[in-house]
């Protein structure tokens, strides 16, 4: 699908009000997007895990008002005024407006709320922009009803990654690839598709616990790491390395070669963190606990020969794969060995989920 086809169809007459209400998840990435060119177009394809429990609800009520211009909402979160969290929706909504052109049209009322404790370190603009998109795609829809079920969700993608890259990865289906590739038919810098080959039944139910580090706010954020990917010395080889990753990812995917899996996933974790300390000006974002626990997760493998692997975001906290069927021994290695290099303890069990939800009111 090309840009003009996200361009709007003819509306029906507009309804004076209404709501919408979706639920999106999290995602995380196995082979990792970062760095970009303009506007929020991959430097290279990544593909991710959908998460089931981490998630964001966004409801979105809309008021039809008499000027037609300028842009008019209220933003709660957990039901209190958000004024920190506005600037970023208006980017969004000026970038997505020649899209969705009703923008302009209502006054809106955006209330949304996340499933993980506030400011638990995990990112929530994934699962916030791809809940905020579908609100929006659902008032389209009320607008243009014949819009093809495939539109709708490509669509989605699309206003999604303009509010944050990795969040077009949150709308449909389990494993979502970003970013064209030339083995990967479908695939597209301008949204996410549902992965198209096969992927081995031990992937439908992987589990992921969120080893929560370090909660604080991270000292640089993903914005300005994406940036210091231009004139970075090793970004061309990145670039390249996780290209031919989706190469190295798709039978591995097919025969649930868990041995390889491991080794492509925990090589793009550190390759991402690497990039982040050769970039100039440097950073780390990794704390103590997050190498004391990859220490551990590699100790563990090794002596019990039990498939736990890791991989990170852009941030200290750190996220363990395993199949379904290592759950019991691998929560309890959790419980007694890694709860006590998390910030209070905490951790979150989460898994493999489908993709975003409409919620009835
Ligand atoms: O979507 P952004 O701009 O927050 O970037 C996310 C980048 C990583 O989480 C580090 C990797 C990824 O592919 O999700």
């Amino acid at each position: 699908m090309t840009e003009k086809q996200f361009l709007p169809g003819n509306y029906l007459d507009l309804p004076k009000s209404g709501k919408a209400t979706w639920k999106a998840p999290s995602n995380i990435a196995l082979v990792k997007y970062w760095g970009k060119k303009p506007v929020q177009i991959p430097a290279n394809p990544s593909i991710s895990f959908t998460l089931d429990t981490c998630a964001t609800t966004t409801s979105v009520s809309f008021d039809k008002k008499e000027d037609n211009g300028a842009l008019s909402f209220d933003l709660l979160f957990d039901g209190k005024p958000k004024e920190d969290f506005k600037p970023k929706i208006h980017t969004f909504f000026e970038r997505i407006r020649e899209y969705v052109p009703f923008l302009g049209k209502y006054h809106f009322t955006i209330e949304t709320s996340n499933s993980f404790p506030h400011s638990s370190g995990i990112a929530s603009s994934a699962s916030g922009m791809a809940a905020l998109s579908m609100c929006l795609m659902d008032v389209e829809k009320t607008l243009n009803p014949s819009m093809a079920e495939n539109l709708f969700h490509a669509k989605a993608s699309y206003l999604a990654r303009l509010g944050s890259g990795s969040a077009c990865r949150s709308i449909k289906g389990s494993m979502v690839q970003w970013g064209a590739h030339e083995n990967i038919p479908n695939s597209s810098d301008l949204y996410g598709i549902e992965y198209p080959f096969e992927v081995n039944s031990v992937f439908n139910t992987f589990c992921d616990t969120i080893l929560l580090v370090h909660k604080g706010q991270k000292q640089v954020s993903s914005t300005v790491g994406h940036q210091l990917m231009h004139n970075h010395p090793y970004a061309d080889n990145r670039f390249q390395q996780a290209f031919s990753n989706l190469d190295r990812l798709k039978p591995i995917l097919a025969s649930g070669d868990l041995e390889e899996f491991i080794k492509l996933v925990e090589s793009e974790a550190l390759t991402l963190h690497a990039m982040m300390m050769t970039s100039m000006p440097y950073f780390i974002l990794m704390k103590p606990d997050t190498l004391e626990i990859i220490n551990k997760v590699w100790e563990y493998r090794s002596e019990t020969k039990i498939p736990l692997c890791f991989t990170l975001d852009a941030g200290a906290n750190v996220h363990l794969l395993y199949p379904l069927s290592e759950k019991e021994n691998v929560r309890k290695f959790i419980k007694d060995n890694l709860a006590e290099h998390c910030e209070n303890g905490q951790y979150i069990h989460d898994g493999v989920g489908s993709g975003a939800i409409k919620i009835n009111s």
